[in-house]
């Protein structure tokens, strides 16, 4: 089986909320080969976004990590059949629990006002997501959208 992507990208930023529209940008322009329909990129980018913030808010804070190495690590991938695969990376502090991290209205930032929704719209506008996470040593969120003819 060919499991090689058709297409790919990947570019590392600083985890900087500046950056937020960067990433949702990056992401809509490289599906924009697929020409797809307003809505899925619509939901493609909502997806991208909450992960790219969550990195932004939560990943290097309260962490000894210096500015410089606080960077989003964002890679798209396009596979047969109009899959796409994003993934959101960073080299922060981890999620000890992601079962609960998952969980609608989870937050460990319930005193700057989140609702703990991010990985519950992430699901919701995509087919699928994995999120993969090692205490100290940073996380990843890959989403898959397979976009319509
Ligand atoms: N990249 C990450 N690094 C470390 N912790 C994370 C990361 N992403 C999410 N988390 C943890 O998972 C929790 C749930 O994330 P989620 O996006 O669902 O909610 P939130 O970010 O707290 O609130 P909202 O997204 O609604 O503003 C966060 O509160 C945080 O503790
Ligand atoms: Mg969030």
């Amino acid at each position: 089986m060919n499991t090689l992507p058709q297409n790919r990208f990947k570019c590392i930023f600083p985890a900087r909320s500046v950056n937020e529209s960067f990433a949702r940008m990056a992401a809509s322009a490289f599906v924009a080969q697929l020409d797809p329909r307003v809505d899925e990129l619509a939901d493609l980018k909502t997806a991208v976004s909450e992960a790219v913030t969550n990195v932004i808010v939560h990943a290097y804070a309260g962490t000894e990590i210096p500015p410089e190495e606080r960077v989003v690590i964002l890679c798209g991938e396009l596979r047969e059949g109009r899959l796409a695969v994003f993934s959101v990376k960073d080299r922060g502090k981890g999620i000890e629990n992601i079962k609960q991290a998952r969980e609608p209205l989870f937050t460990t930032s319930a005193a700057e006002e989140r609702s703990g929704m991010g990985f519950t719209v992430m699901e919701t506008f995509t087919d699928k997501i994995k999120v993969t996470s090692r205490p100290g040593k940073g996380t990843s969120v890959r989403l898959y959208k397979r976009f319509s003819e």
